[in-house]
């Protein structure tokens, strides 16, 4: 890793170069270059989504990315058993445990760790067992972190998108709830990440959180990246999340 522990790390997540590239069916842009490109760029890691639905990321991404990088991959999956069986084939670095629905936009809402203990163990176990770091997607709730460590997940990643919809005291509000859960996880041993929704002008408050070790950020910078290039987008997001630590 380029960046001491101390230092906050961001993940890279390239599914929208892959949005971009089924919309017309060929192999271009290819989210894979793209990865590389972010590397080069500053990205510490790379984060990517295979969605039931393979709607962006497909399972050849997950093999051409596991050969390709040097960095760590972080592997976005619903808590299937198909998923299982993709994470222990490929051995990414980690896991994050999203919940997903079939007809959402994107995900919406944190995992609902503590309402599914019993289902989401022996996944967790699996992913422990394999050496694959798993990460719980969860609302910066003291019931899911409580969940988080009843499972024994060794990270959380922090859901930001109320945080980056809202405004005035309730996003004030919002941030001091991800602060104080930052702060919760990490005394009980979890390391905490976020992401969701990010972007220059929002990213500051959480990257100032001093607990938090990595941000996943995806949509903004490849939007971004029509205007600034994909180095251009990442290299100034880099800027603003050491401006603010
Ligand atoms: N982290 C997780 C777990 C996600 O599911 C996503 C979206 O796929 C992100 C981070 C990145 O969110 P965004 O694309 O809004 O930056």
């Amino acid at each position: 890793m380029p960046h001491s522990p101390a230092a906050l790390r961001l993940g890279v997540n390239i599914d929208h170069v892959a949005t971009i590239r089924n919309a017309r069916g060929g192999g271009h842009p290819d989210p894979v270059k793209a990865a590389l490109l972010a590397v080069k760029a500053g990205a510490d890691g790379i984060t990517a989504h295979l969605r039931e639905d393979r709607r962006h990321i497909r399972d050849e991404d997950i093999a051409t990315l596991m050969a390709a990088l040097t960095v760590p991959l972080n592997l976005e999956m619903a808590a299937t058993q198909e998923m299982l069986g993709i994470a222990l084939r490929h051995r990414p670095h980690a896991a994050c445990i999203v919940p997903e629905k079939r007809e959402e936009r994107t995900t919406e809402g944190g995992l609902d760790a503590a309402g599914q203990i019993d289902a989401l163990r022996p996944i967790v176990g699996a992913l422990n067992e394999a050496g694959i770091r798993v990460s719980l997607f969860i609302e910066p709730d003291p019931a899911q972190i409580e969940a988080a460590i009843r499972l024994d997940a060794p990270v959380v990643e922090f859901h930001t998108g109320r945080y980056a919809h809202l405004t005035g005291t309730e996003r004030a509000e919002e941030l001091r709830r991800l602060s104080d859960a930052a702060a919760l996880a990490a005394k009980n041993g979890i390391e905490p990440h976020a992401g969701h929704g990010l972007t220059y002008d929002n990213v500051g408050p959480i990257a100032a959180i001093p607990q938090v070790a990595e941000l996943n950020i995806g949509h903004f910078l490849i939007g971004e990246a029509i205007f600034s290039g994909l180095e251009g987008s990442i290299r100034e997001m880099r800027r603003q999340m050491d401006l603010a630590r």
